[in-house]
């Protein structure tokens, strides 16, 4: 469906701050003080919309600095639509910067964000996303508090370069790392080759979790067609953030909000497009917890049961070749779109930011290179999607099955009576410093038949859920040309990792899930196909483990550090249904009133 221009329109919020005669010492109070800085009492009273653009860049969040100079170009298209910027900021997540981990931050620049979109005299509001968890913050404020809102990629960096062959953000990492453990390269040579792969301004230029949550962005219908992948310098991103700028000003006028896009039909269609770029195995956690906080029933089970046949288009670091200069030009979003949808594979009639459904914002996109994007007749890989595992060890854990390496399936999944099975000896870490201290240890034993295990790392263990999981084998087997152990815990892992690990497990280890049960040693058997995951004891051993675990106070959690993660703690959910401030979904729809009780 297309939406129509309703007949008169809808009263802006904003008047009840800034023209309201029959509360006028209020309003004198409000218009003089955003007068101070130049704006005038005609602008402020003209009946013009108020659009905020919700800053992320600054000088912390290099990834999302650049939209300190799109906003420039933001205003312009505000402006010249008829709409007065107001520019504030964002609480800043940068996931290479901020300790213990950016994800405890997310619920934080969420709950900041709530705040200013609900009590301040804001008509519409333009996100400008980017990082990591910047995207989903964002996107899930303006769903909580439901106003229109639209967002704005920063864009990926450009392309890395090291000795003519392409360098991506992080996935470089995991490469210096095994190259300095097998002492292929100096601690200076490390860092020479990590920053080769960060070129420019802009996001992780892999598909790492920006490059997933800016794609999934438009997928779901929040940003415009064709916006995701343009890289942040391009003179394209500039002509986005302007036209952007427009957008949000038409939506304001017709009321266009996020309860008309961010619809089950969109989700369904976010979780296809997630299994053909080869998303992160973030993507569930943050359309799962957005879909809490608008109000649609989203499953972990979902994104199998949606998710796991479809193939692995996109041809992008760490499960493929390529990055993101190279996404854009071979067609982006609306080029996955329209393959997916001559499969029947998109809900066509799914509402966008621009008043069109994405079936005829994408009907007449196709692939520019196949080298980069597949044709889904051609795929990377057969079925790219996320296994969801279940047992004793969690209730839900995720794996992402595009990442499955040769090499891995050889060695674990080869068996012919057994071929989506493997089993063997648990090595269990209690946390990344635990892991960082002793995995180079002789004694541990660990060998090509290890598992091993990270556990104390979810949304209450290691505040925020450390993304850790992906862990390297002990330098000996590297140096052997074991790349992969299978790893399993309750954190989660950088999209950037080309890791097979299992991951996202809940309940976690510190809210009483089996992994606090499991001891170094134990037998434990994965079986892909059943999506089956058990510590292979008995059930009266696992009885007396709990019951001496219980009895000992519970799994131990390190004491909180700062009075955030306190609070976090004592509210947060599972990484299954998206780790929410649990209390904060019942909050929704708040733009309905004005911010006064
Ligand atoms: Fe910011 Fe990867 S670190 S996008
Ligand atoms: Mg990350």
């Amino acid at each position: 469906m297309t939406a129509s221009k309703p007949a008169s329109p809808p009263k802006l919020r904003s008047r009840a701050w800034f023209d309201d005669p029959a509360n006028a010492d209020m309003t004198a109070l409000y218009l003089e003080r955003y007068m101070n800085f130049g704006l005038t009492l005609q602008e402020l009273q003209s009946g013009k919309p108020i659009i905020g653009i919700a800053q992320t860049g600054s000088d912390l969040s290099p990834c999302n600095r650049h939209h300190i100079v799109l906003a420039e170009r933001l205003r312009e298209g505000i402006r010249e639509a008829g709409g007065i910027a107001i520019e504030f900021p964002v609480h800043p997540i940068q996931e290479t910067g901020k300790r213990p981990t950016a994800g405890l931050d997310r619920n934080l620049a969420y709950l900041g964000l709530v705040e200013v979109l609900f009590g301040y005299p804001l008509d519409g509001v333009v996100l400008t996303i980017g990082c990591d968890k910047t995207t989903p913050a964002c996107l899930m404020a303006a769903a909580t508090v439901n106003i229109p809102a639209i967002a704005l990629s920063v864009g990926p960096m450009l392309n890395g370069w090291y000795k003519g062959a392409r360098t991506g953000s992080g996935t470089i990492v995991w490469r210096a790392r095994e190259l300095l453990a097998a002492g292929k390269i100096d601690y200076q040579g490390f860092i020479k080759l990590v920053a080769s792969s960060a070129p420019s301004t802009g996001y992780c230029n892999t598909m790492g979790t920006a490059t997933t949550m800016n794609s999934l962005t438009e997928a779901l219908g929040m940003s415009l067609p064709a916006s995701a992948a343009i890289p942040a310098p391009y003179r394209d991103r500039q002509e986005c953030a302007y036209l952007t700028g427009k957008q949000i000003v038409e939506m304001v006028a017709v009321d266009r909000k996020p309860s008309d896009i961010l619809t089950r039909d969109a989700f369904i269609n976010a979780i296809r497009v997630n299994s053909a770029i080869g998303g992160s195995t973030n993507a569930p956690i943050h359309l799962n917890a957005l879909a809490r906080h608008i109000g649609v029933e989203l499953s972990i089970d979902d994104w199998q049961k949606f998710g796991l046949d479809i193939p692995l288009l996109v041809n992008l670091q760490p499960a493929g070749e390529y990055l993101g200069e190279d996404y854009y030009r071979a067609g982006g979003v609306p080029a996955i779109v329209s393959e997916l949808m001559k499969q029947g594979l998109i809900v066509e009639n799914a509402l966008t930011v621009n008043g069109k459904t994405i079936g005829e914002n994408c009907r007449d996109a196709s692939i520019a290179d196949e080298a980069v994007i597949r044709p889904f007749n051609e795929p990377l890989k057969k079925r790219a999607g996320f296994t969801v595992l279940s047992g004793n060890l969690f209730d839900s854990a995720i794996m992402k099955t595009s990442v499955i390496s040769e090499e891995f399936r050889a060695r674990y999944l080869s068996n012919p009576n057994d071929p989506d099975a493997f089993e063997g000896r648990a090595i269990v870490f209690d946390g990344p410093e635990d892991y960082h201290k002793r995995i180079d240890d002789p004694s541990l034993g660990i060998d090509e038949s290890t598992l091993m295990f990270m556990r104390g790392a979810g949304p209450i263990g290691y505040p925020g859920a450390a993304e850790v999981v992906n862990m390297r084998p002990p330098a000996y087997l590297i140096t052997a040309g074991v790349h992969h152990l299978p790893c399993i815990g309750d954190g989660r892992q950088s999209g950037t990792s080309g890791s097979p690990s299992i991951l996202n497990a809940s309940p976690e280890a510190a809210a009483g899930g089996g992994l606090a049960l499991l001891k170094s040693g134990d037998r434990v058997r994965i079986d892909l196909r059943r999506g089956e995951a058990n510590i292979l004891i008995s059930k009266e051993e696992l009885e007396t483990r709990r019951k001496a675990l219980e009895a000992a106070g519970g799994y131990p959690i390190p004491a909180s550090q700062t009075p955030w993660q306190e609070i976090q703690r004592a509210t947060v959910g599972q990484a299954e249904t998206g780790a929410v401030l649990e209390n904060a979904t019942k909050y929704q729809k708040l733009a309905q009133t004005i911010g006064v009780p």
